[in-house]
């Protein structure tokens, strides 16, 4: 498939920034600022917000066409998990999309390739797309190992996912360390990267489906190299952390991805 028929994401992952009083006024920058750009149908462009953040979220992104999604979600729609919260209660407070298996969630909090896989059926399941992360550490990069890695974290995240479900399915590769490092990727082992997953998802689904998955590049992208980067031709988005909580910057991302 033509890299331009596919669809492109850019999605802004605040992390745990921005409370529900800072939220509105955040949010309403953006929609403002977004409503100047010129569009591009193929192009979505969300933002991904702590769960406390999502009701006031949805109400300042309302008519703006920033679509609004959830930092993770669980694997079951209620009953007693602590802390936790289901696809039903995101879609009820107004997300379409969750980020499921970020580094951070892997690496602070231990998440498994199994929980992973858990909650992106379930969030599948309850009409959520999902941005599902992988990506290699530094040590594991330094072995020599980040292809097989990544894959395994790709076959692992989507067993049991229909071919029918995967216009729901954004891959994100992040490598770890260039996460909130200000270390990028090159734009070459970006695009190799994805490249590789890729080539997975059509091992599982075969070529054509995997030609249309949408897989996006994060880690310390930003104003200066999204360009470069997005310009790879198994890149298609990108999942922006730190860059995504300046306006200025993250609609800069946006208006290099508009084609
Ligand atoms: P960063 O974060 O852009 O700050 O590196 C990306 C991410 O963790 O999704």
């Amino acid at each position: 498939m033509d890299k331009s028929k596919r669809r492109v994401v850019i999605a802004g992952n605040w992390k745990m920034n921005m409370g529900p009083a800072e939220t509105p006024v955040y949010a309403a920058t953006l929609a403002g600022m977004y409503a100047g750009v010129k569009k591009d149908a193929a192009v979505d462009v969300a933002v991904c917000v702590p769960f406390i953040s999502v009701t006031a979220a949805a109400a300042a992104l309302e008519g703006s066409g920033i679509k609004l999604g959830a930092q993770n979600v669980h694997w079951e729609n209620k009953g007693a998990f602590t802390g936790e919260v289901s696809p039903s209660m995101l879609r009820q407070a107004g997300a379409e999309y969750a980020i499921i298996g970020h580094s951070e969630r892997r690496q602070y909090f231990g998440e498994t390739d199994a929980g992973v896989n858990r909650r992106a059926l379930a969030a599948l399941a309850g009409g959520l797309k999902v941005i599902i992360c992988v990506g290699e550490r530094e040590d594991e990069r330094d072995a020599g190992i980040t292809d097989e890695l990544v894959a395994m974290q790709l076959k692992l995240a989507l067993r049991g996912v229909a071919e029918a479900q995967l216009s729901g399915v954004v891959i994100a590769y992040e490598p770890v360390w260039a996460i909130g490092t200000g270390r990028t990727a090159t734009a070459e082992e970006a695009g190799r990267v994805c490249g590789v997953i890729r080539r997975t998802a059509a091992s599982l689904y075969g070529k054509a489906a995997a030609e249309g998955l949408t897989i996006q590049y994060g880690g310390s992208m930003n104003a200066a190299n999204a360009a470069e980067l997005l310009a790879q031709r198994d890149v298609d988005g990108g999942l922006i952390g730190g860059a995504s909580l300046k306006a200025e910057d993250f609609m800069a991302i946006v208006r290099a991805a508009m084609r």
